[in-house]
């Protein structure tokens, strides 16, 4: 079976790495476990470090993780999931007050006070009051309800619109914070301003002191920031690797011969004849993963694939029939891979 190899050591690296870097500058951080579906055993990681708080964008995930840290939920909560929401979840990030009125609702129902982090779009575009929008009459709403708690206020970047935090970016969110302490005489405990975006301007030292807490999922994993897609200095890249067999390996044209129509998802495919070439295939298809998200090594190339099949060109290689090949992967191809039941999980103490 194809497996998701999940080296623990280099999690556990990456996750002390990059939580010092915060903590070094008074930052909370908040570690989402969404793309790793919340495995108990990351999850035990986490919990032996000093990270805060434990974030998922899933109540499923979020209802079996077990740890003492708050959860946190990052999507914003759905009304006909207020009840889940309040059970399981310590805080939730908000942008309707409807839906903040359901929470207060059904956190009275349990007598437990549930916190919200208010979230503001500053430009992204993605959930989050628009911040032109925002009347403060709306906090002054949600300070009447019994068994809410106004914990902070958020805002999430480069996820949707591709907006990379800057000083400007974040003097949107500077002037909302300022005129809700000013006018209710508070002081909100949590300004998280983003996510492995905000690193680069982490790293220079730039962030602005206000933002307080970060919520970081892909940093974590794959040593990645997610404003310029660099790799992060000192952060393991291949925590999680992809492991796939070689189940025919033979000398094939790389043109196809015969009248060409279109490929078993309906599209019309490009070929460049490039002569005979040393093809494989691998146990690994697009059920799983979008093919072209994963990383081969040196000499590998990825051809393409079907549902069930990779192809790739090991013209320059020497791997044979039964061999494994490791993969690095990206994001997007850890989410999917992930959530396929048709890949294996092996755990190394490397
Ligand atoms: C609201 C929110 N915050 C933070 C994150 C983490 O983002 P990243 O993986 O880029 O650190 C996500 C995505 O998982 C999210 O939806």
């Amino acid at each position: 079976m194809p497996s998701i190899h999940i080296y623990l050591k280099r999690f556990e690296r990456n996750l002390r790495f990059l939580t010092n870097l915060l903590h070094a500058e008074d930052r909370s951080v908040m570690a989402v476990s969404k793309v790793f579906l919340a495995d108990s055993k990351l999850i035990d990681i986490i919990n032996q470090t000093e990270i805060e708080y434990i974030a998922d964008s899933r109540i499923e995930n979020l209802r079996k993780i077990q740890t003492d840290k708050p959860k946190v939920m990052l999507r914003i909560p759905a009304i006909s999931e207020v009840n889940d929401i309040v059970e399981v979840c310590d805080i939730s990030l908000n942008s309707e007050y409807k839906t903040i009125e359901s929470l207060n609702q059904a956190s009275e129902k349990i007598g437990k006070i549930h916190k919200i982090i208010l979230m503001f779009d500053i430009g992204d575009l993605r959930e989050g009051i628009y911040y032109k929008d925002f009347e403060l009459n709306l906090i002054k709403k949600i300070q009447n309800l019994s068994f809410i708690e106004l914990y902070g206020i958020g805002t999430n970047l480069t996820c949707y619109g591709g907006v990379i935090p800057t000083k400007e970016t974040y003097e949107k969110l500077i002037q909302i914070k300022e005129q809700i302490e000013l006018r209710f005489g508070l002081t909100l405990k949590v300004i998280s301003g983003g996510n492995s975006s905000a690193i680069p301007m982490l790293k220079r030292h730039e962030l602005s002191p206000f933002i307080n807490n970060l919520r970081i999922g892909e940093a974590y994993v794959l040593g990645r920031e997610t404003a310029y897609g660099t790799h992060i200095e000192g952060m393991a890249d291949d925590v999680f690797t992809l492991q796939t067999e070689i189940v025919e390996l033979k000398d094939k044209p790389s043109y196809p011969e015969g009248e060409l129509g279109l490929d078993a998802f309906g599209k019309k495919v490009e070929f460049v004849d490039r002569g005979m070439m040393r093809r494989a295939i691998c146990n690994v298809g697009k059920q799983d993963v979008d093919l072209f998200e994963l990383i081969p090594p040196d000499g590998v190339e990825i051809l393409g694939g079907s549902s069930d099949h990779l192809i790739l060109n090991l013209s320059n290689k020497t791997y044979k029939l039964g061999d494994t090949i490791e993969f690095k992967l990206t994001y997007r191809s850890l989410l999917s891979l992930m959530t396929s039941p048709y890949i294996g999980r092996v755990y190394e103490e490397l």
